[in-house]
């Protein structure tokens, strides 16, 4: 069986290959599939890349990166141990939003990744993240709790995932109220992953 690192590249590949979005891909620098520990328990998924990360090749590595990792440090971990993606491997052209049949267009493929990570508790940070698990819930409800949620992979079998929305941190960066409540959320991460180890 070839490792995580090996089987996430084979699926880089086949979104390659498969031209997936060809549009965003022709507007794009690269492909940017994902950061950190392919083992790890914890995943945390983001929108699309933005301007840094299309020219660094990962994700969440700006403003809204840094933020992303001032919090890692709080809650004692590093980007190395976890896993960072987002829905959408491509940067949309000038940061749009990216469109509805952009993002159904990479799920197969995020279920899959997540399939060969398969982390403990994954992390929507974001409202268009948190939609493609949770289409119903109200982030300004919902935010910092732990939602269990069925999802189906690409070989028709489903797993059930631990699930906790945050605010994304691009939104609560220049913003007092919304920024400390996804602190407080974040720092209640580690918690829920130690108690799902024992
Ligand atoms: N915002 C996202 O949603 N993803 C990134 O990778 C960077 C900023």
């Amino acid at each position: 069986m070839a490792s995580q690192s090996d089987q996430i590249q084979q699926l880089a590949k086949q979104i390659i290959e498969r031209e997936v979005c060809q549009d965003l891909a022709s507007q794009a620098t690269q492909l940017v599939m994902g950061d950190g520990d392919p083992n790890a328990d914890i995943v945390f998924i983001g929108e699309a890349p933005g301007k840094n990360e299309d020219e660094q090749g990962k994700p969440f590595v700006g403003a809204a990166g840094n933020f992303l990792n001032e919090m890692l440090a709080a809650a004692g971990m590093d980007r190395s141990d976890v896993y960072i993606t987002n829905i959408v491997k491509y940067r949309p052209p000038g940061n749009r939003d990216p469109f509805p049949e952009e993002k159904q267009a990479f799920w197969p493929y995020l279920a899959h990744q997540l399939q060969i990570i398969d982390p403990k508790v994954i992390v929507t940070l974001g409202r268009h993240s948190m939609e493609f698990f949770l289409p119903t819930a109200r982030i300004s409800q919902i935010h910092g709790h732990a939602v269990r949620k069925k999802v189906k992979y690409h070989d028709g079998t489903s797993h059930e995932w631990l699930i906790v929305p945050l605010y994304h941190p691009a939104a609560a960066l220049y913003n007092g109220g919304l920024r400390q409540t996804l602190i407080d959320d974040f720092l209640k991460v580690p918690a829920l992953v130690s108690s799902i180890k024992s």
